[in-house]
């Protein structure tokens, strides 16, 4: 028989999959790979999507969302990011943040264009890139986790289409202080490129740090992707409801690529992110402090046994090296899942650069976090 998509086939299966159905088999693991948050979905949210489905709202929404959304929306991205927008031209709904990252591909880029990011980095940004003909390429992190600018800098080319930044980071925890995030723009402007933002993790941001969107700069609105979702802030990862802002010809296209792809995203949960964006944000002051409190036991306790780790600022994962232990990422994650009972994801899946760390997400109960550390403690004393 003929061959079957060649840019499909080179993405591999989710190791992340693999990992849980390994987890799956067994009632005693402790999963410190997940990536969403722990909480339940706030009330509001739950009932609007339960009212709109016995109000029979089950038919097709319009294609960038329900008004009503979409004017909540563009008050929240200026009351909250300092964007001014306009919803009838610069918002569009997607499928979850990872519809947003399609779109944002899918409305930039012609073959052969180039997208530079940091690595290690969300590893849907390097699979999109091979389905959309976009090379892709990865600047090395600094040893804090912090983006390169000199690397970034030298990685341009003529070809160069856009950078793409996510902070908060998946998987590192770093995030953009205001310096880093406005070295970056003036490379945007200066080369006369796009910038993709994705800020899905905006609201977990820890030791007073505060989210700087690159959309609300001078000169930027025109040149950024902005992409968020309802994902992570509502721990609403089944909604699969996100969104872009951006200047009215991307979202025109994205809006043409939506009608012929998904044809807009799910209108009876919509009603539910409407109920969520009403609720008052101090919602989540008490959830922020619980995952503050995770970030620093983690990191104190991987230090005290002894590995290399930088403390995260924000999201809520955790990026440990291995070396010091003789061991890759991969390695130490098959044999701890085996042994210990702990399923951490290896590194080496969030691009390059990672060969040697470990993601640790702390998106689980304290006690349990506890229980996790002390299992991967033992593992280490036994090597
Ligand atoms: C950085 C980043 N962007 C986008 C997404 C996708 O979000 P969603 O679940 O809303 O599709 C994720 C999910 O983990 C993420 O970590």
């Amino acid at each position: 028989m003929k061959n079957l998509s060649q840019k499909v086939s080179q993405a591999p299966k989710s190791k992340i999959r693999e990992l849980f159905d390994l987890a799956s088999e067994r009632t005693d693991i402790i999963s410190l790979g997940i990536g969403q948050p722990d909480f339940v979905t706030p009330q509001p949210a739950i009932q609007g999507n339960i009212d709109a489905l016995n109000k029979n709202i089950t038919t097709y929404a319009p294609t960038r969302g329900v008004p009503e959304l979409l004017k909540l929306l563009e008050d929240k991205i200026y009351r909250v990011n300092g964007i001014k927008s306009n919803w009838k031209e610069n918002l569009i709904l997607t499928n979850g943040g990872s519809g947003a990252i399609t779109l944002a591909y899918a409305s930039l880029f012609n073959t052969g264009d180039e997208l530079i990011l940091s690595s290690p980095n969300f590893v849907s940004y390097y699979y999109c890139g091979v389905f959309f003909g976009v090379k892709v390429i990865e600047v090395e992190r600094n040893i804090d986790f912090s983006p390169n600018i000199e690397k970034i800098k030298q990685a341009i080319t003529d070809k160069t289409k856009a950078i793409l930044i996510n902070s908060p980071n998946n998987p590192t925890g770093y995030a953009f202080s205001r310096t880093e995030l406005e070295e970056l723009v003036d490379i945007v402007i200066e080369n006369d490129l796009y910038l993709i933002s994705d800020e899905v993790y905006e609201n977990y941001l820890y030791d007073g740090l505060i989210q700087v969107s690159p959309a609300s700069l001078d000169g930027m609105f025109e040149r950024t992707i902005t992409l968020n979702a309802m994902s992570k802030l509502y721990s609403a990862t089944g909604f699969r409801l996100g969104y872009v802002v951006a200047k009215k010809e991307i979202i025109d296209l994205m809006s043409t690529y939506t009608t012929y792809t998904v044809a807009g995203t799910n209108h009876a949960a919509q009603y539910g992110f409407i109920e969520a964006l009403k609720m008052d944000k101090s919602f989540f002051d008490e959830i922020l402090k619980q995952f503050n409190e995770r970030r620093l036991f983690v990191y104190n306790r991987l230090k005290e046994i002894g590995f290399d780790v930088v403390k995260p600022r924000g999201a809520f994962y955790i990026m440990p090296s291995v070396k010091n232990f003789g061991m890759t990422g991969s390695e130490f994650s098959k044999e701890i899942i085996k042994d210990k009972g702990v399923a951490i994801i290896p590194g080496e899946i969030f691009g390059s650069y990672s060969d040697y760390k470990l993601r640790i997400s702390y998106a689980i109960e304290l006690g349990k976090l506890k229980e996790a550390i002390d299992r991967i403690e033992d593992f280490i004393k036994k090597k």
